[in-house]
């Protein structure tokens, strides 16, 4: 079996579809084939020692769901269902999709959720990314100086995006 799972919620595609060029930078060898959060359980996250997830905001700076408007469960339904299980024993990278320019505010603030969520798990979080060459006034999502997890934005930076997560992919040394 694969030793890294990639998880991911969605709901215009985007998250999705980085979840797949993470897959593939990785390999079949490394990375199991990407999961929508919404049909996934907390049991199938804790199979892996390792996990790269996904979470892109919605609503005002909000973990997307049913309640900000998605049109399936996403995280905003899976979190809850993490609560009490122990993580202590893995390494969770985390990814964030936002968009700087509409909401500058607010800017990738449900990786901040996630992460809170797997730190209280007691998880190993890796993969915190420079806050440069982003332009924003506020993020929850921010610990140290740098994101919580790589930052991307497709709304008005898709043509960083595949250095941005080959180097994040490599700053992780995973594979
Ligand atoms: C209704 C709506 C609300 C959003 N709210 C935020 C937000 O609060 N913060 C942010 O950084 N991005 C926000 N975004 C931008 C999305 O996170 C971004 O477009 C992302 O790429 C969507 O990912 P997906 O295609 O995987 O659903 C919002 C987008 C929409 C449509």
């Amino acid at each position: 079996m694969a030793k890294i799972g990639i998880f991911f919620g969605t709901d215009s595609g985007n998250t999705r579809r980085i979840a797949k060029d993470i897959a593939t930078l990785l390999g079949p060898e490394v990375a199991a084939k990407p999961v929508n959060i919404r049909n996934a359980s907390v049991e199938d996250l804790l199979s892996y020692d390792t996990l790269i997830l996904g979470i892109p905001t919605y609503g005002d700076g909000q973990v997307p769901g049913l309640s900000t408007g998605n049109q399936t469960e996403s995280w905003e339904e899976f979190l809850p269902t993490l609560k009490g299980h122990d993580f202590s024993s893995k390494t969770v990278a985390i990814y964030g999709l936002g968009n700087q320019k509409g909401y500058p505010d607010e800017f990738i603030d449900a990786v901040y959720y996630l992460y809170e969520e797997l730190d209280i798990c007691g998880a190993n979080l890796i993969g915190l990314w420079p806050t440069e060459g982003y332009t924003f006034n506020k993020s929850n999502a921010i610990i140290d100086d740098q994101f919580m997890g790589l930052a991307l934005d497709q709304d008005n930076q898709k043509d960083l995006t595949p250095e941005r997560i080959s180097t994040w992919i490599n700053s992780l040394a995973l594979a």
